[in-house]
């Protein structure tokens, strides 16, 4: 149901950023609130059974629903950010996504050893950034309780790249 109407209102844009690669957009997406809200209330349905303790959202467009569901669920929200936005001291991770290559940073006192945490991103495509994100949560001592996202790309197989960390993923969209 709810991925019925998201399918319908992500739009697809051909070889952005560069040629080859079908971009999901989901701007649309942020100009329907109820459907924004649903999207949070299908997440936390799917979470009610997972026990973890903060909500960690990768820059940018997984801040978008990563702060909403930590508002609603009541747990902390951890920024993860691209190389050089966060103030505080960080530790960092290099990693290659769809279209390129990046460096994300996490502030080292985000959280203490043993926290359990979810990891949220708009989107999984090669899992490249959230392997990275991962990366970044075990230097810290945390441990993966779970990823969740609004849109999977299963045709690029990288939920295998997220098992050594955690089998927990939920998807709300999945494009085979
Ligand atoms: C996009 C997306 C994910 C990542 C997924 O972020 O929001 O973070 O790519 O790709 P991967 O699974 O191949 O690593 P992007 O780096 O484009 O940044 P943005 O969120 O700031 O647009
Ligand atoms: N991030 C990585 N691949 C992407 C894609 N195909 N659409 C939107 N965001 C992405």
């Amino acid at each position: 149901m709810i991925e019925e109407k998201l399918k319908t209102i992500i739009r697809d844009i051909h070889d952005f950023p560069k040629p080859g690669i079908v971009f999901k957009d989901i701007t649309p997406l942020l100009q329907h609130p109820e459907i924004v809200a649903e999207a949070v209330e299908a997440f936390a349905d799917g979470l009610k059974d997972v026990e973890f303790d903060v909500i960690a959202g990768i820059e940018s467009r997984g801040f978008l629903f990563g702060f909403l569901l930590a508002q609603k669920l009541n747990k902390p929200f951890i920024p993860i950010r691209k190389q050089g936005k966060l103030p505080f001291h960080c530790i960092s991770e290099s990693y290659k996504l769809e279209y390129g290559q990046a460096t994300i940073e996490m502030h080292e006192d985000a959280f203490l050893p043993g926290t359990k945490v979810l990891v949220h991103d708009d989107l999984l495509a090669t899992g490249g950034t959230v392997v990275a994100a991962s990366k970044l949560i075990e230097k810290l001592g945390g441990e993966i309780a779970a990823y969740c996202f609004v849109i999977s790309l299963d045709f690029l197989n990288s939920a295998g790249r997220l098992s050594r960390f955690s089998e927990n993923v939920i998807s709300l969209v999945r494009y085979q």
